[in-house]
């Protein structure tokens, strides 16, 4: 045991410690560091280092790594193992590969999964099941299912579907659609798209995911993002389009993006910007930031340097344009989370190297903030670090609190302990500067909220706010998905600013403000497919507790 593990970062300590020189200070000064937010260890080993991350309805935190890397640091329960033969490190196998975790209470509960996930894909259904697709070897076509349940049961677990994909979907990337069904799209020298359940028929050949692939295949784990027309923006390498998915359709082909690849294995990450009532949901940006240079994957001894660029296009214009904005830490491997406020956290990474087996040097410690509509130039706030590293194979999502849980980071085939970046057991949360105590003040408590509401009607809900808002029509609804996050990009992830009705004063009493408001839901699935949202009150760009809300078709 080390004393890092009961760091609580503080940035003016750990600059202090490690930066002592008028020089360094002059120069950040510059780079504008404000010195925000804080990072709180949740756990010091969770048993695997998680590559794919999600977050239920239950608040649990489901973490998959793969079958196939011989022991993790957990094993099965009640002495159970598993018998694979056309396992690849361990026919007989009693470690556990995945983990459910509940960062309240730090519990860690090991999970069976049959098929070997590595570099799948996923994404939470309708219902909340969370349906997992893909990976290597034994699982590269399989369909797997986890219907969540609450802490006290404890008994939920990965279930295989007897049905198959068409094709190998290894780096693939999954969307929810409206109807339910996935489509899932591309994967390692794979061309292709399909749906899941599978429909009759066979995959769909799609030219984009051919073009884009170079002498690195930098087309994997393409960026896939519904828009709310009902067509598919999807990313891959430097090229995108917009795709009509029923009717297999290219409609349009958009500006190649500057600068190097954005996509696996030069990794960098993609967001659309979150969705506005006030224009009908109707305008999409989609912001693209960061990724390795050309040749850092090809070349991993070069470790070359990262990109310090992110791309931001209204894909909804009828000839868009990248705009290209400078981050002011280069960074691959990063991920970005959509943050209740508003702003855009990009976070983990590396600022040399590349994905891969040790490709990357130089962690990029620091998380920076985007404030999508702040001035040009002064859009980013460089946030403090953390002291871990979380490289290759680290995830970022955010939880129901408000606060973002990373886990992960292994750059190595196995789990191992005696390197410069090692096999990373332990789970940080990051908490903006929203949840510092200084704003507890503003901060909305959600105390009555329906649990679920269709498409396009109207719910009330109940909010106290310690004191009286100055402007109570600001207090905004929004909602957030709970994407399937695994190497850099966070499939599903999605927010939406929804129209609010002026918020009527309740009681005004018991030193706190109770309003209901009226928020009017997403206007279809094109908007927001059926799934459960994390529901935010948002007072003054401070956020309380979410609730989970389901919008039901
Ligand atoms: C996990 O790692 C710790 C520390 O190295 C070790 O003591 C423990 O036996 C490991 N547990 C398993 C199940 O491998
Ligand atoms: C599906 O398409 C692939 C080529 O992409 C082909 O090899 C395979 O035979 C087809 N399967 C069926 C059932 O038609
Ligand atoms: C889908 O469209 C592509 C061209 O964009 C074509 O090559 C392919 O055959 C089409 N597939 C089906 C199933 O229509
Ligand atoms: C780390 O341990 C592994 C296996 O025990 C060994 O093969 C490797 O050489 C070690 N690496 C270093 C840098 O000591
Ligand atoms: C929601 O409320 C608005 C404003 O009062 C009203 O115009 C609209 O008809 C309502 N929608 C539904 C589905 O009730």
């Amino acid at each position: 045991m080390d004393s890092l593990h009961t760091f609580s970062a503080s940035g003016t300590h750990t600059w202090g410690k490690h930066f002592g020189s008028l020089v360094v200070v002059i120069a950040f000064t510059i780079l504008q560091v404000n010195g925000q937010g804080s990072w709180k260890l949740l756990s010091d080993n969770v048993g695997i280092a998680s590559m794919h991350t999600a977050v239920t309805h239950y608040g649990s935190v489901i973490m998959l790594d793969r079958t196939n890397i011989g022991p993790s640091n957990i094993t099965l329960p009640k002495g159970r193992c598993r018998n694979n033969p056309d396992d690849l490190m361990l026919k007989h196998d009693c470690y556990a590969h995945s983990v459910e975790f509940w960062p309240k209470s730090g519990r860690v509960r090991p999970l069976f999964i049959w098929s070997d996930t590595w570099c799948s894909s996923g994404q939470f259904g309708a219902d909340g099941t969370l349906v997992q697709t893909g990976g290597d070897y034994t699982g590269i076509s399989a369909i797997r299912r986890f219907v969540p349940c609450a802490e006290s049961d404890g008994k939920c677990d990965w279930k295989e579907d007897k049905a198959k994909m068409y094709e190998h979907r290894w780096y693939a990337s999954n969307q929810l659609l409206p109807d339910g069904t996935f489509i899932v799209v591309g994967g390692r020298a794979q061309f292709t798209l399909e749906f899941v359940p599978p429909k009759s028929g066979n995959a769909t050949y799609l030219p984009l995911l051919e073009e884009t692939n170079d002498f690195q295949a930098d087309n994997m784990y393409p960026f896939v993002h519904l828009l709310p027309d009902g067509n598919l923006f999807i990313f891959a390498n430097r090229d995108s389009i917009i795709y009509d998915y029923k009717k297999n359709l290219t409609l349009r082909k958009l500006p190649r993006i500057p600068g190097t690849p954005r996509s696996y294995p030069s990794a960098g990450s993609s967001v659309m910007l979150p969705l506005q009532a006030g224009d009908g949901f109707s305008r999409v940006e989609i912001l693209i930031c960061g990724g390795a240079q050309l040749g850092a994957w090809a070349h991993p001894e070069r470790k070359l340097s990262a990109a310090n660029d992110c791309g931001r296009m209204v894909v909804t214009d009828p000839d868009p344009e990248w705009i290209m904005e400078k981050m002011p830490i280069r960074r691959n491997m990063g991920d970005m989370v959509l943050l209740p406020n508003h702003h855009t956290l990009i976070i983990n990474g590396a600022k040399r190297g590349s994905q891969g087996w040790g490709f990357a040097e130089d962690p990029a410690l620091h998380p920076v903030e985007y404030d999508p509509y702040g001035t040009p130039g002064y859009r980013f706030t460089i946030m403090n670090p953390t002291f871990i590293p979380r490289l290759y194979h680290s995830t970022a999502n955010l939880l129901p609190d408000g606060s973002v849980l990373l886990a992960g980071s292994n750059t190595h085939q196995f789990y191992t302990f005696n390197d410069t970046y090692n096999t990373e057991l332990r789970v940080e949360q990051f908490l903006p500067e929203y949840l510092s105590s200084d704003y507890d003040y503003l901060r909305p408590v959600i105390t009555e909220s329906p649990k679920s509401v269709g498409h396009g009607e109207n719910f009330t809900i109940t909010v106290t706010i310690p004191s009286r808002p100055l402007f109570e029509n600001q207090i905004e609804l929004v909602l957030l998905s709970s994407p399937f996050t695994t190497h850099s990009y966070s499939q599903g992830q999605r927010m939406l600013n929804l129209g609010v009705e002026e918020p009527i004063l309740l009681d005004a009493d018991s030193g706190s403000y109770s309003y209901q408001i009226t928020g009017r839901s997403p206007p279809s699935g094109n908007v927001a497919p059926a799934a459960y949202y994390m529901l935010f009150a948002v007072n003054y760009h401070v956020p309380g507790e979410a609730v989970w809300l389901q919008i039901v078709a």
